[in-house]
C-alpha cells in the first residue's frame, strides 16, 4: 500500500467507528495503549494479520502481542489457563503485563510465528478497549514502528515511521506508561519473565507466592527478541555520567555535535566553555523517565547531532525495563 495514512481522533466516536470498519475490512490502523501504540489488526483474520509483517518489515516468524477486552475472552485464545494467569489477570489487568500461555488449536499460525504459545494481554486504554468491543475479537498489535525502529508513544511517531503504509492512525494522545509490557511465561515449570517491563519481578513474585526467574538473555529462545532494537539513527552510546564527561573531552570527539540523555546533575568541567551539544535533562523518577523516554529519544535522534550520549540507569530492580531497552538502543555501537 502507498496511500495517505489516515489520522483519526480517539476522542470523536464517527473516528473510532472509521477504525473499526478499517479493521473489519482487513486493514492496519495503530492504536493507543498504556504503555505504546501498537500496529493492530484483527486477530482472527490472518491476511489482515500478515499485513503488519510487511508494513513493519518484520520477519514473519516474530511472535505477536494479542490484545483482548476482558478476561472471559481469554478461552477464545489459549488453552489451559492456569490459576496462576488468573491471579495475574486479578492483580494487574488491564495493565502492562502480557502473558505467554499455549495457544488454542484453531489460533492462526500467522499470530504466533508458528509456535503453540501465544502472548496475551489486556491494555489499559479506554478508546482501544471499546474498540475491542465493538468488534468482539483480538487485536494483534506490535509496537507501531518500522523493525527494530525506536517505539512510538505519540501518533506523530507511528506517521514518522509508517505514513502511507497503514490505513490509519487512532490519535489518543502520548502514552502514559511509555515503555512495553512485560512478558512472563507461564508455559514452563517456573514462571518465567522473557522481557522486562513496567510490572517488576519483585510486583509479580508478591502476587504469585511463587519465585519467578528473570531471563534477561535468552535472545535465542524467540525470533523477536532481538540484541539490537528500539535504535535511533544516530549513533548512540551507553554510558556512566564519568564516562561521558571524560569521553566529551577526548580530542577525537572535539568537533563532534552530541546529544546527551541524563539525569544525574552535569557540570561541565572546571573552565566549562559554552558548548553547542544539546542537554536533555532527563527526570530521576522511573515513571516519570519511562513515560518520555522514546520520545526523547525520537527528538534527539531528529536533532542532526554526530552522537547521542546516554546516561546509564541507575542499578535497581525498578529501572531494568528502562536498562533493557537502553541497552538493546545503544547495541551496534
Ligand atoms: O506493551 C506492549 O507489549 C506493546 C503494546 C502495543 O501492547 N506491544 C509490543 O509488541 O511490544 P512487540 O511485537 O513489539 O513485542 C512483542 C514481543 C516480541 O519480542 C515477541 O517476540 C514476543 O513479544 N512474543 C510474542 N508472542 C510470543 C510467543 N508466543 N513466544 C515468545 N515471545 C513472544
Ligand atoms: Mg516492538
Amino acid at each position: 500500500m502507498n496511500k495517505k495514512t489516515k489520522l483519526l481522533q480517539a476522542n470523536k466516536k464517527a473516528d473510532v467507528l472509521i477504525a473499526a470498519d478499517l479493521l473489519r475490512a482487513s486493514e492496519l490502523v495503530a492504536v493507543a495503549t498504556e504503555t505504546v501504540y501498537g500496529l493492530a489488526a484483527d486477530a482472527k483474520n490472518p491476511s489482515a494479520v500478515e499485513k503488519i509483517f510487511i508494513a513493519k518489515d518484520r520477519p514473519s516468524n516474530h511472535p505477536l502481542i494479542v490484545h483482548i477486552s476482558s478476561f472471559e475472552k481469554i478461552n477464545y485464545w489459549v488453552k489451559d489457563i492456569s490459576p496462576l494467569a488468573e491471579t495475574i489477570a486479578k492483580n494487574f489487568w488491564p495493565g502492562p503485563i502480557t502473558l505467554l500461555l499455549k495457544k488454542a488449536e484453531h489460533i492462526s499460525n500467522v499470530v504466533t510465528g508458528g509456535l503453540d504459545t501465544i502472548a496475551i494481554r489486556i491494555p489499559k486504554n479506554t478508546v482501544l478497549l471499546e474498540l475491542l468491543d465493538i468488534l468482539d475479537t483480538g487485536l494483534a498489535a506490535p509496537s507501531a514502528n518500522p523493525h527494530k525502529r525506536i517505539s512510538p508513544t505519540t501518533a506523530q511517531h507511528v506517521l514518522d515511521g509508517l505514513n502511507g503504509k497503514i490505513a490509519a492512525v487512532l490519535d489518543d494522545g502520548p502514552c502514559e506508561v511509555g515503555v512495553e509490557s512485560t512478558i512472563l511465561d507461564l508455559t514452563t515449570e517456573t514462571p518465567t519473565i522473557l522481557r522486562q517491563g513496567p510490572i517488576t519481578q519483585a510486583m509479580i513474585e508478591a502476587v504469585l507466592k511463587t519465585h519467578v526467574i528473570n531471563a534477561q538473555n535468552h535472545s535465542l529462545k524467540v525470533a523477536g527478541n532481538m540484541k539490537e532494537h528500539y535504535q535511533p539513527h544516530t549513533k548512540a552510546l551507553l554510558m556512566t555520567l564519568e564516562e561521558i564527561k571524560k569521553y566529551l573531552l577526548e580530542p577525537k570527539n572535539s568537533d563532534q555535535k552530541f546529544a546527551i540523555m541524563h539525569y544525574s546533575k552535569f557540570k561541565n568541567s572546571a573552565n566549562s566553555q559554552p558548548t553547542n551539544h544539546v542537554f536533555q535533562k532527563m527526570p530521576y523518577n522511573k515513571k516519570a523517565y519511562a513515560r518520555i523516554m522514546y520520545r526523547k529519544l525520537h527528538e534527539l535522534d531528529a536533532m542532526q547531532v554526530d552522537q547521542i550520549l546516554i546516561e546509564e540507569p541507575p542499578k535497581k530492580d525498578i529501572w531494568g525495563d528502562i536498562l533493557d531497552r537502553l541497552t538493546k538502543a545503544t547495541a551496534k555501537n
